[in-house]
């Protein structure tokens, strides 16, 4: 089993094809991942490191969780306690812990295409974690995953992404891979939060009526406000935001079915949700974050030259 690409930059490079093998080996490390013993010894001397250069803790955990269950050699780095803080380039960071024989590289950055440049320089294969507002690759596929697990498929689902689309890196990735994989795709949130060319860019619908938005879905995935991206004013306050797009016990009462609430976290309660949305039995949030262990385990299984996860 293989991927069309070396790296996973994002979910714009991957084809259905690559997606469907992920998602696949996925439902087998899931598998694994239900046994006494969880560690499989396919990344056995293959050494990895997990850059960090902004905030995380679902996703980190995640990528250090998965690697060392594929019995990998784990380093990890945090930027805020590294020579960064003295002045040191992000390639010569890099090339200096490549140097010490370092097969993998594990990366999350505040500026949008730091992975790609890294791509272009190194000769490690590198996974994104997340680069800016660009994209959030495997925070996609481990709801992709998600999805079909509780929906049983992706093909024709309506799911609604609901939120600060303009600043969000998860909006983005979901979108590219719900789309290649056919299911319907609305936006909602506030104009100012939405980009204006979205609907012709990424041929999804948009809606700026939450309640219409949650009428029309079968699944729900809502974002945060990334008020550390935004630099001027795209709403009044917090406040007014929930009044109009913060989704409550209430509206899901009112609607004649039961839709999936998804959230990537972390959740700002109160605002994008209210607890008892959150904590709902419709809500597979946790599970998402219990699915991401498998979908990256897969991701660097596959990035490695895996074979089948099933001969463990
Ligand atoms: N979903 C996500 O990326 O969460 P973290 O920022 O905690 O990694």
């Amino acid at each position: 089993m293989q991927l069309s690409t070396r790296h996973l930059l994002g979910i714009k490079d991957l084809t259905p094809g690559d997606i469907s093998t992920i998602l696949s080996t996925a439902s087998q490390f899931k598998e694994v991942l239900q046994r006494p013993i969880k560690k499989v010894p396919s990344l056995r001397d293959v050494t990895i490191i997990n850059l960090f250069f902004e905030n995380s803790t679902r996703t980190r955990i995640s990528f250090e969780l998965a690697e060392k269950r594929l019995s990998a050699d784990v380093i990890n780095f945090t930027a805020s306690s590294s020579s960064v803080a003295k002045g040191e380039t992000l390639l010569d960071t890099v090339n200096n812990i490549l140097s010490m024989k370092v097969d993998m590289v594990v990366m999350r950055h505040s500026a949008s295409g730091a992975p790609h440049f890294l791509a272009q320089h190194i000769p490690a294969a590198i996974v994104n974690a997340g680069d800016g507002i660009n994209e959030h690759p495997t925070q996609a596929l481990l709801d992709a995953f998600s999805i079909t697990e509780k929906t049983g498929k992706l093909k024709g689902t309506k799911v609604a992404i609901i939120g600060d689309i303009m600043h969000s890196r998860v909006a983005q990735s979901n979108i590219y891979l719900l789309k290649k994989m056919g299911a319907e795709v609305t936006v909602c949130g506030p104009p100012t939060l939405i980009p204006k060319y979205i609907s012709r860019a990424l041929n999804v619908e948009v809606s700026y009526d939450l309640k219409e938005t949650l009428e029309w879905c079968d699944v729900a995935n809502v974002l945060r406000i990334q008020l550390e991206r935004q630099n001027q004013v795209l709403f009044s306050s917090l406040r007014e935001y929930s009044l109009a797009y913060g989704i409550n016990r209430r509206m899901l009462d009112n609607l004649q079915k039961d839709i999936v609430i998804m959230h990537p976290g972390p959740i700002n309660r109160g605002v994008e949700l209210d607890s008892d949305v959150a904590d709902s039995k419709q809500s597979i949030i946790l599970q998402q974050v219990e699915n991401g262990v498998a979908v990256r385990m897969a991701v660097l299984f596959l990035l490695s030259g895996g074979r089948n996860p099933s001969d463990n």
